[in-house]
């Protein structure tokens, strides 16, 4: 393994760290803002970052940040780049490098992660301009995936890991499982134990060792529609889904982190917390964090209400939020289901 391979991975799974995802492409990041009533644009979008990154003692709870193209080639904080600014903060920074999601064979349900093109020159000089690591995500449905699509998004995903190894960059492959829906979580667990294989055996396709990656996956858990299931139950489950799919171990990845994926801010932390202290219990080996966007912005984005004078406040809800997120929670939840 390169030593900047190494030293990356390191920085990003230090304990009591996690990575912030903010990495939403001008248009979705637009929409966020609008959600919450906020007035969107270059301008507004450009200063929410500002405050996120210079929320003091980030590096505190945050190891690595995830950017966009646009965002790690321009923006700044201050006056200096904020791939900069977050580098002097001893914080990896990443670079989200697909190109967003296209129609996949003509299906209404599958789509499939575009990028491939240029990738190998964008990376290079991803890796020149100081990043650290690199991110590509794909979209699988939890029911209705079939054999080829998952087979395809697996062949994706590691031709971009190679990309990323190949320049000295971590690669984050991030299959992520939508959890919208009325599935169960058996079906969750279901469809990760096919996809998971075909993204090992894609990448030893490609001869990309998984333990130079990171894999970004979300909880094994019920769709979101009728309620989710308790941080406990969740935190079993994908525990043992892991062991199932063999993740635990020096054949897996270096490091697994969750997105969350449309989960409230408070379940997703719950999760994270729960999850943390159960792999702890079970002496499970291979680390686990977060790399969360909307829970970890959640709060913030609340508190900010697009106001100058709420700004202080935002930061304080971001490094309370990012607080939480740290803890382990040790006790055991008996209510079985929390939330609707
Ligand atoms: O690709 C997804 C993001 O990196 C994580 O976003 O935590 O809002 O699901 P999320």
């Amino acid at each position: 393994m390169s030593t900047t391979i190494e030293h990356v991975l390191k920085t990003i799974f230090q304990p009591y760290k996690g990575i912030l995802a903010a990495d939403e492409r001008p248009s979705s990041m637009d929409r966020r803002l609008q959600e919450y009533g906020i007035a969107d644009g270059d301008a507004m979008r450009s200063r929410y970052r500002e405050i996120l990154f210079s929320t003091p003692n980030l590096e505190r709870t945050i190891s690595g940040v995830i950017l966009s193209e646009d965002t790690f080639a321009q923006h700044t904080v201050g006056d200096v780049l904020t791939r900069d600014f977050l580098r002097e903060l001893g914080i990896a920074v990443g670079v989200k490098v697909d190109g967003g999601l296209e129609s996949y064979a003509g299906s209404d349900t599958l789509q499939k992660t575009k990028g491939l093109a240029g990738l190998d020159d964008r990376c290079k000089q991803y890796r020149e301009q100081g990043a650290g690591f690199t991110k590509w995500r794909s979209a699988i449905p939890v029911v209705g995936a079939t054999d080829d699509f998952i087979t395809t998004v697996a062949t994706d995903m590691a031709t971009y890991a190679y990309h990323a190894l190949q320049n000295d960059l971590v690669p984050i492959i991030e299959p992520e499982l939508l959890l919208r829906g009325d599935h169960t979580v058996e079906a969750t667990a279901e469809t990760f134990t096919r996809v998971l294989p075909a993204v090992l055996a894609a990448l030893a396709e490609k001869k990309c060792n998984p333990q130079q990656c990171i894999l970004k996956t979300s909880f094994i858990t019920d769709g979101l529609t009728d309620g989710v299931l308790s941080a406990d139950e969740t935190a079993k489950r994908t525990l043992a889904v892991f062991r199932e799919t063999k993740l635990d171990g020096n054949k897996g990845f270096y490091g697994i982190v969750f997105l969350s994926g449309g989960l409230e801010s408070k379940t997703a932390i719950a999760y994270i917390q729960r999850i943390k202290a159960l792999a702890e219990q079970e002496a499970f080996k291979t680390p686990l964090s977060f790399s969360y966007a909307r829970a970890l912005q959640e709060p913030v984005l609340l508190e900010w209400k697009g106001e100058e004078t709420n700004v202080l406040n935002a930061q304080l809800a971001f490094t309370q939020t990012l607080q939480h997120a740290i803890k382990k929670y040790k006790g055991i939840e008996e209510a079985p289901r929390c939330g609707a």
